[in-house]
């Protein structure tokens, strides 16, 4: 069985998808991560991030491996370890840019695919549920109020040594947001067979325990 987990920015999608992936000894696979270090290396090679055939090539002739040991996800730009390097707002801004060119989400698509095939995966991203593995027997679209993603963001950044400005941070949430949803290709939206999980206000534990809830029905029924 596959779980593909969507949402926007913040909603709690990674941690939730660990925790499910823990329970039922899936894989865990954080596809953000990918668009996330195609942007460092966009960043640190110094290139025009507009240029989207430059960052289309950049993907093409480099590798991207997620790498996890004891739990955690190491995420690799060829022999780097860039995992420390791409949660900065700076590249967050520049992972949403480079996740709306069509040439890059093509090449992620099939990379994310082949990382799928075992089965037996949490994938979460933006269009996991719409684009990645459409036939995914649960699809999770997980959201929350943009206040409330900005704060969980903040203390997230917080306990890894940045400060960032509330207010800031909500802004840049709902910018990321909008270009998310309203790119042309793949954009951030409900997959028609997704069951939506808003966790506004209510615990991680919670929106786990409801997540593997349907998947257990769903397990029963097929
Ligand atoms: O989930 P995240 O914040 O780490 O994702 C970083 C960016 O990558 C975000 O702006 C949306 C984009 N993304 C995407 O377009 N498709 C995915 N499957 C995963 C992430």
């Amino acid at each position: 069985m596959n779980i593909a987990i969507d949402g926007p920015a913040g909603a709690g999608k990674s941690t939730v998808a660990q925790k499910v992936a823990g329970q039922l000894e899936y894989v865990y696979i954080d596809t953000g991560s990918m668009y996330r270090a195609l942007a460092w290396a966009v960043h640190h090679n110094q290139l025009a991030i507009e240029d989207e055939p430059s960052v289309s090539e950049l993907l093409q002739n480099n590798e991207i491996r997620l790498v996890r040991e004891h739990g955690q996800q190491t995420v690799f730009w060829n022999d780097k370890d860039v995992t420390g390097l791409i949660r900065s707002t700076e590249v967050s801004q520049y992972a949403s840019i480079v996740a709306s060119y069509g040439s890059v989400r093509e090449q992620m698509l099939v990379l994310q695919r082949n990382l799928a095939k075992q089965g037996n995966v949490v994938m979460d991203g933006r269009d996991i549920g719409t684009h990645v593995l459409p036939d995914a027997e649960v699809k999770i679209f997980l959201t929350a109020s943009s206040r409330e993603r900005a704060e969980r963001r903040w203390k997230e950044l917080l306990t890894k040594g940045i400060q960032t400005d509330l207010d800031e941070l909500e802004k840049e949430i709902e910018e990321r947001d909008l270009r998310d949803m309203s790119r042309e290709v793949a954009p951030l939206r409900q997959a028609d067979d997704a069951v939506l999980v808003d966790t506004t206000g209510i615990t991680i534990d919670e929106v786990v325990d409801r997540i593997l809830q349907i998947c257990e029905r769903t397990g029963e029924s097929t």
